[in-house]
């Protein structure tokens, strides 16, 4: 296997633990969101130093609206600091950010900011950051069924050519090729409704240190673990 091939082309990390970070060293749950968003400079910078070319962060799911009403909005609110803070360092290194999940569900502050950094990074090359942000990926399925139905119940798509492809350009992810690996942190080995279409041959890695932990140096021990991996695809 060639160097390129030991790099992910996407990883996906569904950054988890920020919560229990928090409590572990006697502070607010909220405290470790804001250690988080560190965590996601480093990540990013360590993805573009790598070059690896696509980061999908999983932000916020759509179950996570079922937390109290006090949390919700501090992660609202973060997220719009941290839209303000970052773009400029975003510019500079050429990190194109692209937001995945819904947008009706946002107050009109939140989704300035979401089009504002998607709009003010759209130039950037080097690396795509994918935020999936009140993203649920049985809701993106059920999305893309609907609009396919819709094109075929307008003659426009035939029954029979429905193939994989089809449901994939239906998606949010249309434009963005499937993750090759992908990581949660904080000991938790299950998925939470991310990526459920796409993931279908990544690797997973379930490092135990929590988000607000996982820093430069948890990434590159992340791409050794990838590159030890002998990925088959079905095949001998
Ligand atoms: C991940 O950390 C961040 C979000 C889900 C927004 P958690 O808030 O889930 O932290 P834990 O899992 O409760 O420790
Ligand atoms: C998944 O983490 C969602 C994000 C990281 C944004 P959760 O902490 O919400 O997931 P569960 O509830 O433990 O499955
Ligand atoms: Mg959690």
């Amino acid at each position: 296997m060639g160097n390129s091939e030991r790099i992910p082309t996407h990883i996906a990390i569904i950054m988890d633990g920020n919560g229990r970070w928090a409590k572990s060293l006697g502070k607010e749950r909220y405290e470790g969101h804001i250690e988080g968003v560190n965590s996601v400079r480093e990540c990013i910078k360590a993805a573009r130093r790598n070059g690896v070319r696509y980061l999908t962060l999983y932000a916020f799911s759509t179950e996570n609206w079922g937390r109290p009403i006090e949390e919700v909005d501090a992660l609202m609110e973060l997220f719009c600091k941290s839209v303000i803070a970052e773009t400029p360092e975003l510019v500079a290194q050429g990190v194109r950010v692209v937001m995945i999940g819904r947008r009706d569900r946002f107050s009109e502050r939140v989704c300035s900011h979401l089009q504002q950094i998607e709009q003010d990074t759209a130039a950037g090359d080097k690396l795509t950051l994918v935020l999936a942000f009140d993203y649920s990926s049985r809701d993106e399925i059920t999305t893309a069924v609907r609009s396919i139905a819709q094109r075929v119940a307008s003659g426009e798509v035939k029954v029979e050519d429905i193939c994989e492809q089809t449901v994939s350009e239906n998606l949010y992810t249309a434009a963005i090729p499937d993750p090759d690996f992908i990581i949660r942190t904080s000991g938790e080995c299950r998925l939470s409704n991310f990526l459920l279409w796409q993931s279908s041959y990544a690797e997973m890695y379930f490092p135990e240190v929590m988000w607000p932990d996982f820093k430069q140096e948890e990434f590159d021990k992340a791409l050794e673990v990838y590159a030890s991996r002998e990925r088959r695809y079905g095949k001998l």
